[in-house]
């Protein structure tokens, strides 16, 4: 791990070590993978202003999200199949993000399932929801996200139908995996990964198994995954769920505002500017590039998140700077996972803290509450 000075450089060990299929499947976009580039590209456009002879003692990246106090403004994203790039690997994701007092955000297609995760961390997590057609289905997550004692409901918008990604075609990835003597020969090339393997297959799916009509096996779930996202959600679904949860409620895949601003009419607390990572909508604009009109549009009447393309923290610093109260990591904890379980987590959120901390203060900034669009030379997203 401590050869890891970069998310690059858990990302090339990541490769080293998780089966190519689970690999790929994190580290893929949809179709051209066009926006998933740009997602990470778009950031190097944004310059920083150097600073000199500024005092910078006494240096603070504390914050809050949804009002909750964070050690940095980036917590983790949800992703489906974490358990898949290392074993039970939500629970080790979500100890590492709850150590270092960043949130942790679990999702609803985990391996582990809401209780596990629940029964190794003692302060709350989040829970994302993906809405599927059968609501009691959707009634019950939410009851068992609140009976965890979950902080916030993170509700997914942007996959009422599924991108497709050509690597996972290719790979025959299906949801749940299915293996091939391909795919086990391959495993077994990768011991440490393959010794928690049994343990996190018995976990499968945790969130459904046994909860959804109809599901008994494997092969039945992985059908009922397929046919199950509700391409009729509409805004009177975010109300009823907004009420029957009750509790903080963060909008995720907001990439346009006219949507923003109906997610502010909606009352939710906040939204995340996202394209999902680039695994959607092949040829969407980048996260970083739609933030600023975003923030114009609803900036002073509801917490602005994005997620999208950040390694590193000069990214951070460069969304807080375009307005974002938090962002979100989704491939660099993965790597960072499947480089070395929790310890990579842990070291995917220390570089990108101390990255965060050294660019702050070259900025001459103290505090992450002075970060504005000052510590940019030009804004090249100008809403
Ligand atoms: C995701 N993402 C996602 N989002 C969500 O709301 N529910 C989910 O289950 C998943 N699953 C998922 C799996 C994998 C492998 C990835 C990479 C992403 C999207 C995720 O929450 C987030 O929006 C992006 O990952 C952010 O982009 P970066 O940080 O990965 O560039």
């Amino acid at each position: 791990m401590l050869n890891a000075l970069t998310i690059d450089d858990l990302k090339r060990q990541a490769r080293r070590r998780v089966p190519k299929m689970f690999f790929d499947y994190a580290d893929s976009g949809a179709w051209t993978e066009s926006t998933y580039q740009a997602n990470e590209s778009d950031f190097s456009k944004i310059k920083l202003r150097q600073r000199v002879l500024v005092d910078m003692t006494n240096r603070s990246l504390a914050s809050t999200m949804i009002g909750q106090p964070v050690t940095m403004p980036v917590a983790i994203a949800p992703t489906g199949l974490t358990g898949m790039q290392h074993a039970d690997g939500e629970i080790l994701a979500a100890e590492a993000a709850e150590a270092f007092g960043v949130p942790f955000t679990l999702s609803t297609m985990s391996i582990c399932s809401i209780e596990d995760v629940a029964l190794h961390t003692r302060k709350p997590f989040w829970f994302q929801l993906y809405v599927m057609k059968d609501r009691d289905f959707i009634n019950n997550l939410i009851d068992r996200a609140k009976a965890a004692k979950c902080s916030a409901l993170v509700l997914t918008l942007d996959l009422q139908i599924l991108g497709q990604r050509h690597k996972d075609i290719r790979n025959g990835l299906s949801a749940p995996p299915k293996f091939t003597l391909k795919h086990i020969l391959q495993m077994a090339t990768r011991p440490q990964w393959c010794m928690g393997m049994a343990n996190t297959q018995r976990r499968s799916f945790g969130n459904i198994v046994g909860h959804a009509k109809n599901v008994s096996d494997l092969s039945s779930l992985s059908s009922w995954t397929a046919e199950q996202f509700d391409p009729k959600l509409s805004w009177k679904d975010v109300a009823w769920i907004k009420e029957r949860w009750g509790g903080k409620l963060i909008l995720k895949g907001i990439l346009d505002e006219d949507d923003a601003r109906a997610a502010a009419d909606s009352g939710a607390d906040a939204i995340i500017v996202s394209n999902h990572g680039g695994r959607q909508l092949d040829g969407a604009p980048s996260s970083i590039s739609m933030l600023p009109r975003i923030v114009a549009a609803v900036g002073d009447r509801i917490e602005v998140h994005m997620d999208g393309g950040i390694r590193s923290g000069q990214d951070v610093l460069k969304a807080v700077a375009l307005g974002a109260k938090g962002t979100y990591i989704g491939r660099p904890f993965l790597y960072g996972l499947g480089a070395g379980g929790r310890e990579g987590v842990t070291r995917a959120l220390d570089i990108i803290y101390k990255e965060m901390d050294v660019t702050m203060a070259l900025c001459g900034k103290r505090l992450l509450s002075d970060v504005d669009q000052s510590i940019l030379l030009d804004n090249p997203y100008a809403a």
